[in-house]
């Protein structure tokens, strides 16, 4: 595919104006987008630009021009650790070295992508800087220390008192104005045995209005545990019933603000609290030094032990904890077929620290602590650039290891409602054969039925060798190639970190081995899939 060349961005800034190189550079993007390329290309007055950017700082300017740099945020890659995103994106204009803190996921969870959320926060109109959960507390901490070249002020971390007005939107359309909808049930997919705890999970959405497609996914605002809610209180040594804003004590520990993990101005509060070493420990937690060695392990509660005595008033103690913030998961049904209702696939996180069992709010709110007929406050978060081919003709080829399954369930079910023609082909793969094969008796009918062509596994603890999806597709290598050519879209789901970049690897192995092209050829095959929409990601 040929790439038209840019034309070259025209000077709006004198040279004499007192900016760097890349302030200019960035400033001359700005302008041109401003005022429109090309025909404008007066130089404007150091005075004008200096007001142009004064009024851009007040958010009276979208921040359109960011676009204008075009710099191909190389940094956008949710494999790459933060530091070398925050090196990459150095010497950039501040929306991007504030994107480069986000978590690169574009998971929608903040209620933008990892670029809108960055300019949002350049332009003033979102104010929260802790909305990036799979970045957690350490892109919250880049995004403040951004955020002080802004202001020229430390920010303050949004409390669920202080949040930012909500951006209107339909009811139950997006995290800032979530329905009511009533869970109604939960199923194992593992089989006894399994090392892992997944759960298929119905959700009635009568009442609400809401319905979605395929590839959406569904926001869920989950409650804390009852037991480290009473465990808190009692390291707090406060009364349950102590009123807070017109609730109580236990009920906003419940479901206004995350336990975990705890944030840095919790440790900020302690430092005011407590005197001597005690003091200096909590003030170097307090941004972001670790001088135990345990700093990871600190939830809110670990946080409480670590300073026993310490007792906060339950008002500030609450207004320094954040937001708890609702979870998104791929929906794995199909609206069509099963109208009204919704599905998702949970893997429930637990895990021990230090003897204790931690638990992932949501995923064990999901998968243990909600029961059939309650009420629970959700929304459905449109999918970006993740969807079945317009033409049902295409063929798909899906690629869904464990949970990222999920939404390729949901293809399915709507290429069966649609009668789609087109040919798919699923690779799922998941630890055991005997007991982490989801939704296999629905998979298997479906490869009788012919609806689903293809049907490729792969069990990573069946044997000595570990077998991943994308061993599976290096064997049938040539196949995948001529689906290609057949035109064929191809799709990932699940992790993130690491197995979505080692299918996108075996893919352009490949292409370069079947479709006798080099490996930068091959990349480039992939880069004009992905710009034709034929190669799409979903990865958390
Ligand atoms: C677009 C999208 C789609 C998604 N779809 C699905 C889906 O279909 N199914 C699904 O199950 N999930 C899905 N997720 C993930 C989901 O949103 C949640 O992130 C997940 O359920 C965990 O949330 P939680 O609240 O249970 O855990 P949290 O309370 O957020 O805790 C998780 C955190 O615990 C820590 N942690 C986890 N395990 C360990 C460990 N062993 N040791 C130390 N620390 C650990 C990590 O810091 C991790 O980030 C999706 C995410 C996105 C963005
Ligand atoms: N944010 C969160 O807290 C959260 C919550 C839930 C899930 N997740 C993540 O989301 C992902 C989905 O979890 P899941 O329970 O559905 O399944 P999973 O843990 O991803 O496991 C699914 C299968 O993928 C295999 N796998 C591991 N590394 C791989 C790689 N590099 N390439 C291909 N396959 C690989 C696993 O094998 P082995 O394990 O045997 O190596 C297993 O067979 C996981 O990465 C998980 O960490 C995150």
């Amino acid at each position: 595919m040929s790439m038209t060349p840019r034309p070259p961005i025209p000077s709006f800034i004198p040279e004499t104006a007192p900016f760097t190189p890349e302030q200019r550079t960035w400033l001359n993007g700005l302008f041109a987008g401003v005022f429109g390329l090309p025909e404008s290309l007066t130089p404007v007055s150091t005075e004008d630009a200096g007001k142009l950017l004064a009024g851009l700082m007040d958010g009276a300017v979208a921040p359109a021009g960011t676009e204008e740099t075009d710099d191909g945020a190389p940094w956008h890659d949710p494999a790459m650790p933060l530091p070398e995103r925050m090196k990459l994106a150095d010497g950039r204009p501040l929306p991007r070295r504030l994107m480069a803190a986000m978590a690169q996921q574009d998971c929608g969870q903040c209620g933008y992508n990892c670029k809108d959320y960055a300019d949002a926060l350049f332009a003033k109109s979102e104010k929260r800087l802790n909305l990036c959960v799979p970045g957690g507390r350490d892109a919250s901490r880049m995004l403040k220390q951004l955020y002080q070249d802004l202001d020229g002020a430390p920010a303050a971390e949004a409390a669920p008192s202080q949040a930012a007005p909500a951006r209107v939107s339909a009811p139950g359309r997006s995290r800032d104005n979530p329905v009511y909808a009533t869970f109604l049930s939960r199923r194992r997919l593992n089989k006894p045995g399994s090392e892992k705890e997944t759960w298929h999970i119905d959700i009635d959405l009568a009442g609400t209005d809401l319905d979605y497609i395929v590839g959406d996914s569904f926001g869920i605002f989950p409650a804390n545990d009852h037991d480290l809610v009473t465990a808190v209180l009692e390291a707090l040594g406060a009364p349950p019933d102590f009123p807070i804003g017109g609730r109580t004590l236990r009920e906003v520990l419940t479901d206004g603000v995350a336990l975990s993990p705890a944030p840095d101005m919790l440790f900020e509060l302690i430092s005011y609290l407590t005197g001597g070493e005690r003091r200096q420990k909590a003030k170097r937690l307090a941004v972001g030094e670790d001088p135990d060695g345990d700093a990871a392990t600190l939830d809110v509660l670990a946080t409480l032990h670590k300073f026993p005595g310490v007792r906060p008033d339950p008002e500030a103690f609450i207004e320094a904890l954040d937001p708890l913030q609702p979870r998104v998961y791929s929906i794995s049904s199909s609206f069509r077929r099963n109208p009204g209702r919704v599905s998702l696939t949970v893997d429930a996180v637990r895990y021990e620290i230090d003897e204790r069992t931690r638990l992932g709010v949501c995923s064990t709110f999901l998968g243990g602590r909600i029961a059939p007929g309650d009420k629970i406050r959700v929304y459905v978060q449109k999918a970006q650039h993740f969807a079945l081919p317009a033409d049902p003709a295409k063929p798909i080829i899906m690629i869904g290891p464990g949970t990222g399954v999920a939404p390729f369930r949901a293809f399915l079910h709507e290429r069966r409602a649609t009668t789609a023609p087109g040919r798919n082909w699923l690779f799922f793969g998941h630890q055991r054969s005997d007991y982490d094969f989801f939704y296999e008796e629905e998979f298997v009918a479906m490869r009788a039925a012919g609806l689903l062509t293809r049907l490729t596994l792969a069990w990573s603890r069946d044997g000595d060798e570990k077998i991943y999806v994308q061993h599976r597709m290096r064997e049938v290598g040539a196949d995948l190639w001529s689906w290609l050519n057949d035109g064929a879209h191809i799709y990932v789901c699940g992790d993130a970190l690491r197995m979505a970049k080692d299918v996108e690897n075996a893919l352009a192995d490949i292409i370069a081995k079947h479709g006798g092209r080099s490996p930068a050829e091959a990349v480039k095959f992939i880069a004009e899939l992905k710009s034709q929409g034929r190669f799409q990601a979903d990865v958390y």
